[in-house]
Order: C-alpha cells, then sequence, then structure tokens
C-alpha cells in the first residue's frame, strides 16, 4: 500500500500559543476538503537555521514566521522578494522541493485587500495618509500604500529617530511628522492608520488630537482587540469609513493558503467570529 504524502506547512515563532495561523489553517482545510496539516513550532532563535533547513526534507511546503524570527529569517533564506527586503521582514516562506528558502511579506498586501473589500472605492491615491508607528507593522503598510501610489505619506512615531529612518529606506514620498503635532495635519489626510500598539487590551490609549478629523478620511486600525477601537468609535461618529484589525490578520494569511495548498480562500463572517471566540 502507498501512503499519500500529505503536504505540511508550520507556523514558527517564540511563544507560539497566540498564534491564531492555525484556526484559518484548519477552517479553511475543512471548507474547502483539503487534505493537509498546519502546525505551530515554539521555535528558539539559536535553532532557526537548523530547522528551516530540515523542514523541505520532512515534507513542509511552507511556513508562516511570527515574533521574534521575522527579521532574522531574511538572513536564512535564498531568495527574498523585494517587498520582504525593503520592509526589513518576512511572514511567508515557501520551501522548493529541492530545499531553496523563498521569502516573502504579505502583510501590505494584507492592509490594502482588507481595505479594499471593505470599501472598494477606497483609493490610496486620492490623498496623502498618515501612519501612526515606525516598527514592522508600519513598514509594512508603508510599502505597499507606496506601490498602490499613494502620493504622499506622513509618518508620526514616539520615537523620531525610527519615523526618520524609514525616510530614509522608502524615500522621498516619506515625511516625518511629530507624535505631539499629529493633529495638525489630521484634516488634510485622506488615509489615517494606526500601525501602533496603542489602544490595544492591556495597552495604553492612543491620544493623538483628532478634533480636526475629516469625514472624508478613510481611518484603519490594525489593533483588533478590542475590535472596535477609541480610534475606530471616534472616526465612525465623524461619519468616517472605518475598517478594524481583524480583515488585515486573515487577508495576510491568504497568500500563503493558495501557494501551498492551490486554493484561494474567500472571507467570510464564520472565520472573523472563530478568530474572535
Ligand atoms: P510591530 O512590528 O508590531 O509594528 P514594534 O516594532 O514593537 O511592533 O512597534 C510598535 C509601535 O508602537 C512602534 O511604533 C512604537 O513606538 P516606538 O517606536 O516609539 O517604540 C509604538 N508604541 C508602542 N507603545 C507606545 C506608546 N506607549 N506610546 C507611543 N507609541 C508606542
Amino acid at each position: 500500500m502507498q501512503i499519500e504524502n500529505i503536504p505540511l506547512a508550520a507556523v514558527l515563532g517564540s511563544p507560539i500559543s497566540h498564534s491564531k495561523s492555525p484556526i484559518l489553517y484548519s477552517y479553511w482545510f475543512k471548507k474547502y476538503s483539503i487534505r493537509g496539516h498546519y502546525i505551530p513550532i515554539d521555535v528558539d532563535p539559536s535553532n532557526l537555521n537548523q530547522i528551516l533547513r530540515v523542514m523541505p526534507k520532512m515534507g513542509f511546503v511552507g511556513a508562516n514566521i511570527t515574533i521574534p524570527h521575522k527579521e532574522t529569517v531574511l538572513t536564512i533564506a535564498d531568495q527574498i522578494t523585494d517587498r520582504a527586503a525593503v520592509i526589513g521582514a518576512a511572514n511567508t516562506l515557501s520551501f522548493t522541493k529541492a530545499g531553496k528558502i523563498f521569502a516573502d511579506n504579505t502583510d501590505g498586501e494584507g492592509f490594502i485587500e482588507n481595505l479594499r473589500q471593505h470599501y472598494p472605492s477606497w483609493n490610496p491615491k486620492e490623498g496623502p495618509a498618515i501612519v501612526l508607528g515606525a516598527g514592522g507593522a508600519s513598514r509594512a503598510v508603508v510599502s505597499a500604500l507606496l506601490q498602490n501610489s499613494t502620493p504622499e505619506i506622513w509618518i508620526a512615531n514616539r520615537t523620531r529617530a525610527r519615523a526618520e529612518k524609514m525616510t530614509a529606506d522608502f524615500g522621498a514620498r516619506l515625511r516625518v511628522i511629530d507624535w505631539y503635532a499629529v493633529g495638525n495635519f489630521i484634516s488634510e489626510a485622506s488615509t489615517l492608520v494606526n500601525a501602533t500598539s496603542l489602544g490595544m487590551i492591556g495597552k495604553p490609549k492612543l491620544q493623538i488630537d483628532l478634533k480636526a478629523l475629516s469625514k472624508k478620511t478613510l481611518v484603519s486600525d490594525l489593533v483588533y482587540a478590542p475590535l472596535e477601537t477609541d480610534l475606530l468609535l471616534f472616526a465612525k461618529n465623524k461619519g468616517c469609513r472605518t475598517v478594524n484589525g481583524i480583515g488585515m490578520l486573515i487577508h495576510q494569511a491568504m497568500p500563503g493558503f493558495s501557494r501551498w495548498f492551490g486554493t484561494k480562500p474567500a472571507i467570510d463572517h464564520e472565520i472573523k467570529n472563530l478568530l474572535l471566540a
């Protein structure tokens, strides 16, 4: 009797128990009747290289990468997409049969696709975007907005030097604005994105001056716990289009699933509810 090889994929991080990716994958395997396994693996940084090298030989077709390995994997991968290189981190690895590792970053694509799904008429070219934060999430958002022809991006971050590093990395369409001066620019923003951890359960509140926010601005918060942050609530009451962070979490996982298992999953309410449960 021949035993069928069932494709394997994983999420690697440390700690890993908090990861929502296994919930997404097991839901999609079932929904699309796909034979596959997706497992969370807690990997110590000192073992990352060795483990990644052996995974293709074990039948793994790919892996998602999370904290604290998203930057380090770029030093291990054999090939890196331009977007992962400019962001400086990867979240999706694909393995060839010969054992080569191909690194990509789908966070920015997930961000844009999520906005487009909620508001198909949203036009990133329409005007400037304000992005709060200068960490990995912000870099992914900025890279995707630039790719989608946003004319100017104003970055505000508590640690100004980190934002300034981004202008050096991403170029002339970025401009640093002072964290405490965001309120002076807000009326002109077509898109406003919170890419900090502020407003998340257990973190301090996001305290920026929103008085001048225009109802024409699309406001997106990458935070998804709580689903409706104070920022989104304020924006909604102003009449703005608002987008919470749960959809980005799903959209950034979709390219890996379709690459590795050959089916592009669709977004539905059930998966959102499962993730929030
Ligand atoms: P990620 O990769 O998820 O973006 P990160 O690199 O830790 O995570 O970045 C978190 C972001 O939230 C940063 O922009 C951080 O600002 P600093 O660069 O000044 O650290 C921002 N952030 C976190 N706590 C904050 C706080 N209390 N006040 C203002 N910004 C905060």
